[in-house]
């Protein structure tokens, strides 16, 4: 029964006549990592609340293993909780703070002791165990957040932007954590984010919401490389956008004409069919750039010339005029420096080119 753990169906919420998820269905395995990500107000948080039950489900249904949940209550559905607003008790010890979900529980004392002390081991606070949550940085607040969030041994794992109070490092050092946690401890998460480094280096499955809808649920590789349309590729990362018209198929590869005449060759979404538009997303990182007419045989090219360089530290943004419009490419310092007017020819191949509907 490790499939379709948690499975929304045709999950519709409404506040008033605003509708703000809407007939979303998503499948979660056990002990999946899903990031739910997406711009402010898209719905990240409602599907959460639904699924914590803070919520009421306007139309569809919530699924637990096998068990309809709308309307189970909160306490009953045994997710751990780790919101960025629900912040620790400030009066109570470290200690307490994470012993609450086992005192509502009614959890016996000696073994509410031992879940606590292993909990606080786990995020490494165990030394703080006595300090109230002023006494430790937001990073260590965190952690205890966490640790009460997984002491009562949760089947689920709800993280509306855990992180987003912390500073690069300290994130960092948590993500790591959480990973870690994750794999330890054969977790199931649900992880919101805005950061979608975050969400690409965490996650088993990134979910990307637009406008209460899933527009794209996938691997993180398959997500930033086949987007499903012109959204998420805007969306996650840097693209080029370059619109034509599908005058070609052959197999996995796509033929795309431009209107100026130029044509490339691409990997693209199925479907596609001869005459239909197309817009080939175009990573800037996969483009190389060489000087006119030195790009090699085999890989499509595009001559232009360089109107801006920017030092970006590890890699260097090459902004290149073309008569398809302007382009981005990144490259490695190691491999070239562009001057400005230098008169170039970019390169990439097929299979680093993505089409998709305009
Ligand atoms: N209690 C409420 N009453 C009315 N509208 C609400 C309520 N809660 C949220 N909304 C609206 O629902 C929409 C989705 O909100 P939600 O909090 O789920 O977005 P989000 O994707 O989590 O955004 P963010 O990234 O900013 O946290 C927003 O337009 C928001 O204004
Ligand atoms: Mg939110």
């Amino acid at each position: 029964m490790s499939e379709n753990f948690i499975r929304f169906q045709k999950v519709t919420k409404d506040y008033g006549t605003v509708r703000v998820v809407e007939d979303l269905d998503l499948d979660i395995a056990r002990g999946e990592f899903v990031s739910l990500l997406g711009p402010s107000g898209s719905g990240k948080t409602t599907l959460l609340m639904m699924l914590a039950g803070f919520e009421t489900v306007s139309a569809g249904a919530i699924v637990l293993d096998g068990q309809k949940i709308n309307d189970l209550p909160t306490y009953k559905r045994d997710m751990g909780v780790v919101f960025q607003n629900y912040a620790l008790f400030p009066h109570m010890s470290i200690a307490k703070n994470v012993a609450f979900p086992l005192d509502m529980r009614g959890t016996a004392r000696a073994e509410t002791a031992e879940r606590v002390q292993k909990a606080l081991d786990m995020v490494q606070l165990g030394h703080l165990a006595d300090r109230l949550p002023g006494q430790l940085s937001g990073g260590q607040q965190q952690r205890v957040a966490l640790a009460r969030a997984l002491v009562f041994e949760p089947r689920v794992v709800l993280m509306d932007e855990p992180l987003g109070a912390l500073d690069k490092q300290l994130r960092e050092q948590m993500q790591l954590d959480i990973r870690d946690l994750h794999h330890r401890l054969g977790l199931t998460i649900i992880f919101v984010t805005h950061d979608q480094d975050e969400a690409l280096t965490m996650s088993d499955r990134i979910a990307v919401f637009n406008h209460g809808q899933i527009q794209q649920c996938a691997s993180p590789r398959e997500v930033y490389d086949h987007p499903a349309n012109r959204f998420v590729a805007e969306f996650i990362g840097e693209t080029n956008l370059l619109e034509g018209t599908v005058s070609a198929i052959s197999g996995e590869t796509l033929t795309l004409t431009l209107p100026g005449g130029a044509s490339f060759q691409s990997h693209g979404l199925p479907g596609f069919s001869t005459g239909d538009k197309g817009l080939l997303s175009l990573r800037p990182e996969r483009i190389d750039i060489y000087p006119q007419g030195e790009a090699p045989a085999g890989v499509n090219t595009l001559a232009g010339e360089v109107t801006d360089t920017v030092y970006q530290g590890d890699h260097l943004r090459v902004v290149i005029e073309t008569a398809a419009g302007r382009i981005i490419a990144r490259i490695n310092r190691k491999v070239s420096e562009w001057e400005n007017g230098a008169k170039v020819s970019l390169g990439f191949r097929a299979q680093d080119g993505w089409v998709i509907a305009p």
